[in-house]
C-alpha cells in the first residue's frame, strides 16, 4: 500500500492502472477510520481491481464555529486499518495541495443542501461537493462509496454526479452501528462516559418512529412528535432537527405514502450527532 501526498503522484499511478484496464473504487473519508468506513472499503475491495481511500479533513466543509481544529486525526492508525483491508493507495494531501492560495471555484447546488443539516450548517455541502468533485477528477474512479449514515450527503452526491455527468457509479452503503445502536462516527470520540450512554437516544428514538410507521402510522407529524418526545426525555440531549422528507427532493411530507427518510440531528452536550432511517 502506498500513501500519496500529491495530486500528480495519484494521477501517475491512476494512469498506469487505466492503461492496464483495471477498475478503480474510491472511498472518500476524513480519516479516524472506524467500522463504518471499513464497511465502505470492504465493498470497494470486492467490486474493483484497485481501491483508493482519501483521508483529508476538508476545511471548506466546516463552519467557523465548528470542529475543524479538534477533528480527530491519526494517519498512522488509519494506514494500518487500510493496509489490513487491502487498500492500494491512501491519498492524504496537505490543505495547500487541495486548495492553493488563489483557489476560487466551488460546486454549489440548489435546493437539496438547503434543508436538514444544511439549515444549521449553511456552507457544509458546498464544501463537500467541491472536495468530492476534486477527488473524482483526481482519482477518476469507476465507483465511489458513501454511507447512508450521511443520507443527505449521499443524495447530494448522487444528484451532483447526475447533474454534472460524472461517469462514476455511486454506491450507498448501510449504517454500521455499535452494539447498543449508536451509529459509528469519528465524532463519538468527543463523548465522555455519561454522554456516550445518553447518545443511544438517537437510535432509540428512531426505532420508536420506525415501529410506528411499520404499524401503519401515516401521519408524519405524529411520528416526528413521538421521536422528539423520546429525545426530550434525555437531559443531555438537545434537538437540532427531527424531519421526515421524501427521498427525491428531501422536502418535508405530511403523509407517509412513499419512500421517506426520517433524519435527526441532536446535540449530546456539545457534540452534534446525526442518525436516520429510510423506509
Ligand atoms: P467521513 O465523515 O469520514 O465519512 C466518510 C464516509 O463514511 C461517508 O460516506 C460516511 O457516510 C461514511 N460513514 C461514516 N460513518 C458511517 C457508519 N456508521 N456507517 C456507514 N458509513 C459511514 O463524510 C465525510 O467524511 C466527508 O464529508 C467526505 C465525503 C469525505 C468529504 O469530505
Amino acid at each position: 500500500m502506498k500513501i500519496i501526498k500529491t495530486v500528480e503522484d495519484v494521477r501517475k499511478i491512476v494512469r498506469e492502472w487505466k492503461k492496464e484496464g483495471l477498475s478503480i473504487g474510491l472511498v472518500p473519508t476524513m480519516g479516524y477510520l472506524h467500522e463504518g468506513h471499513q464497511s465502505l472499503i470492504k465493498k470497494a475491495r470486492e467490486g474493483n481491481d484497485r481501491v483508493v481511500v482519501s483521508v483529508f479533513v476538508n476545511p471548506k466543509q466546516f463552519g467557523e464555529n465548528e470542529d475543524f481544529d479538534s477533528y480527530p486525526r491519526d494517519i498512522e492508525r488509519d494506514s494500518k486499518i487500510c493496509e489490513e483491508a487491502g487498500v492500494d493507495v491512501i491519498f492524504n494531501p496537505e490543505i495547500a495541495e487541495m486548495y492553493d492560495k488563489f483557489f476560487s471555484s466551488f460546486v454549489n447546488m440548489d435546493t437539496l443542501p438547503n434543508g436538514l443539516c444544511g439549515k444549521s450548517r449553511p456552507i457544509h455541502f458546498k464544501g463537500v461537493c467541491t472536495v468530492v468533485c476534486k477527488l473524482f477528477n483526481i482519482v477518476c474512479p469507476d465507483r465511489a462509496y458513501f454511507g447512508q449514515k450521511d443520507a443527505q450527503q449521499l443524495a447530494i452526491i448522487k444528484r451532483m454526479v447526475s447533474d454534472l455527468n460524472f461517469d462514476i457509479q455511486i454506491i450507498g452503503c448501510p449504517i454500521v452501528r455499535e452494539e447498543d445502536g449508536l451509529a459509528k462516527s469519528s465524532r463519538n470520540t468527543y463523548l465522555n462516559d455519561e454522554e456516550r450512554s445518553a447518545a443511544v437516544v438517537l437510535s432509540r428514538s428512531l426505532k420508536i418512529g420506525k415501529e410506528l410507521i411499520e404499524n401503519g402510522e401515516k401521519n408524519a407529524e405524529k411520528v416526528i412528535s413521538a421521536i422528539k418526545s423520546e429525545i426530550n426525555k434525555e437531559k443531555l440531549a438537545k434537538i437540532d432537527y427531527v424531519e421526515i422528507v421524501d427521498m427525491n427532493r428531501l422536502r418535508g411530507v405530511d403523509n407517509i405514502d412513499g419512500p421517506i427518510l426520517a433524519a435527526i440531528a441532536v446535540y449530546i452536550g456539545k457534540t452534534r450527532l446525526i442518525d436516520n432511517f429510510i423506509i
